[in-house]
């Protein structure tokens, strides 16, 4: 079944949440849509999770390119959505055609980070061409160096409000989803509720319509996993590891054909 952005409005009509993840390859792409998980997002969290990186910024218009056709090719009925990288949306031209590089690859929602009344402009020109974007808003990893640092965004009602504004701004210029990062729970409430398009939290509490996470935080298995996720493995991917060592250091693995 192929899972279109009609789902999610349809979940947030009917007050159902929804749980997406992040994700980079096939074979987890896969194993996540027989999961059950059908939203993804080939995030730029990848230039930490996978490229091992200390923040975003270093993700190029390739690299999300080519982990677009990765997660497709293993999930091709999921609603995908992608990054546009730091720096790859700095005026409308260069805005509309990255976005349509990662529509023909294979992304169904186009996700930009939102830090000024630049960007809203920017979104509302690609909503012109009827590109489907999810306007990310809150804490804003690409511009991790203006905000200095992974900081709670929204806390003083003068950003609350700002945050409220730009997300009914968002709305009205045809963005299709939202995505709230590390904000406080009473300003999610506000614009979940405020809003009818789906909208999705990251470290931003319970009452919004879906959750998102990275595939690595979940798993447990990043360095610093950020204090809003959650490790669901329980470190058995380190149990498999170290089980796969001693058993070739004692000779178990392999076992003998003859
Ligand atoms: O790049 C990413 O992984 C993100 C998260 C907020 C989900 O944007």
């Amino acid at each position: 079944m192929m899972y279109t952005i009609n789902h999610l409005k349809k979940m947030k009509k009917n007050k159902k949440k929804f749980a997406a993840l992040t994700v980079y390859d096939a074979t987890f792409a896969r194993l996540l849509y027989n999961q059950g998980i059908n939203v993804m997002l080939v995030g730029d969290s990848l230039g930490m999770v996978i490229q091992g990186h200390n923040s975003t910024l270093s993700v190029t218009m390739n690299d999300i390119i080519y982990h677009v056709n990765c997660v497709k090719n293993g999930a091709p009925n999921c609603l995908l959505l992608a990054d546009l990288p730091f720096m790859s949306y700095n005026n409308n031209e260069q805005a509309l055609n990255n976005s349509v590089k990662l529509m023909k690859v294979g992304a169904n929602i186009i996700k930009l980070e939102v830090i000024n009344k630049q960007s809203l402009d920017i979104i509302s020109y690609l909503t012109k061409y009827s590109i489907p974007i999810c306007g990310h808003i809150g804490l804003t990893p690409q511009y991790v160096n203006y905000l200095g640092g992974y900081k709670i965004q929204g806390t003083y009602s003068n950003d609350a409000n700002k945050l409220l504004d730009y997300a009914v701004f968002l709305e009205q210029a045809g963005v299709v989803i939202l995505l709230l990062e590390y904000v406080p729970e009473f300003l999610a409430k506000k614009i979940t509720e405020t809003l009818k398009i789906p909208v999705i939290g990251i470290g931003a509490g319970v009452h919004t319509d879906g959750q998102i996470l990275v595939l690595q935080d979940v798993l447990g298995i990043t360095n610093n996993i950020p204090v809003f996720a959650k490790n669901y493995l329980d470190n058995h991917i380190n149990i498999a590891i170290s089980k796969y060592i001693k058993e070739v250091e004692f000779g178990t693995f392999p076992i003998k054909n003859n």
